[in-house]
C-alpha cells in the first residue's frame, strides 16, 4: 500500500482558476486539498467537483456552528459532494456534533461512499484569553481546548483540527485513532506570516499530527511543486 502522504494544500486562492492551476501542479506531491471559505463562497460546490475530478481528495473547511438539524443537512449536503474531509466547531455542542457524525455516516451509506471525516474545531488560534472571557468563558484556552476534544470525541467525532502546540497535550488525553489535523506549519525557510504558534512539518508529524494543513509555504514559493516535495521527503 501507499505510503500515507499527510500533506493537505490550503487553496487559499480567489478563483476557481487559480485553484486547479494550483492543484494541477503540486497533486502529485500532495494527500489532499483543502477548500475554505474564500474559494467556496467565491466559486461554489462546483469547485469542489471539479477538484474532486481529478481524483484528489478534498477537506471541505467550512467550520460549520448552527442548530444541529441545520449542521446535520449541511454535512448531509457535503457528504453529497464526496468531500474527505470537513468541519464544524465544537462549541456547537454535543448534540450538535452527534446530529452531524450521524449525518456524514448515514449519508455516506445511503451513497454507497465512505463517511467524510468530520472534524471538530476546539478554539480558534485567533483567540487568546480575552476572547474567551469576552463571550462568557471563564477557563484559559489551552484547558478550554483540551474540555473540548473531549466533548468531541464523546460525541463521535474522529477527529480534530488543533494548533501544532496542542498536538502533545491531545496525544495524552485522546484514544489513538483520533485523527489530528494541524495548520501552523512552516518550514523555516519562509517566513511565519500572520502564524506565531508553528511547528516544521517533521516535528508536527513526530508530535503526533495526521494531517498537515499547509497553505503559504507551498502556494507562494517559486515552485510550488518543489517546495511540496521538499516538505515530504523532510517528513521522511
Ligand atoms: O498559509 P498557511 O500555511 O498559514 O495556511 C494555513 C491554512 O490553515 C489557512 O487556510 C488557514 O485558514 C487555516 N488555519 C490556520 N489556523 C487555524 C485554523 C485554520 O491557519 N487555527
Amino acid at each position: 500500500m501507499a505510503k500515507h502522504n499527510p500533506i493537505i494544500v490550503a487553496l487559499d486562492v480567489p478563483s476557481a482558476e487559480q485553484a486547479l492551476q494550483l492543484a494541477e501542479q503540486v497533486a502529485p506531491a500532495v494527500g489532499a486539498f483543502k477548500i475554505g471559505k474564500e474559494l467556496f463562497v467565491s466559486a461554489g460546490p462546483d469547485i469542489v467537483k471539479r477538484v474532486r475530478a481529478t481524483g484528489a481528495s478534498v477537506f471541505l473547511d467550512l467550520k460549520f456552528h448552527d442548530i444541529p438539524n441545520t449542521v446535520a443537512k449541511a454535512i448531509a449536503a457535503a457528504t453529497r459532494l464526496d468531500v474527505q474531509m470537513t468541519t464544524i466547531h465544537a462549541s456547537g455542542g454535543g448534540e450538535m456534533m452527534r446530529a452531524a457524525e450521524k449525518s456524514a455516516q448515514e449519508m455516506a451509506k445511503a451513497l454507497g461512499l465512505p463517511a467524510p471525516l468530520v472534524l471538530g474545531v476546539t478554539v480558534l488560534t485567533s483567540s487568546n484569553h480575552e476572547t474567551l472571557a469576552e463571550i462568557g468563558c471563564e477557563a484559559d484556552p489551552e484547558t478550554q481546548v483540551l474540555r473540548l476534544a473531549r466533548l468531541a470525541v464523546a460525541s463521535g467525532l474522529r477527529g480534530l483540527v488543533c494548533s501544532p502546540l496542542e498536538i502533545v497535550a491531545l496525544r495524552q488525553i485522546l484514544p489513538a485513532r483520533i485523527q489530528l489535523v494541524t495548520p501552523g506549519i512552516r518550514t523555516g525557510t519562509e517566513k511565519a506570516d500572520d502564524q506565531k504558534r508553528t511547528l516544521s512539518p517533521r516535528e508536527a508529524m513526530q508530535a503526533g499530527a495526521s494531517w498537515l494543513v499547509i497553505g503559504r509555504p507551498i502556494y507562494a514559493a517559486d515552485n510550488p511543486r518543489a517546495a511540496a516535495e521538499k516538505i515530504l521527503e523532510s517528513i521522511g
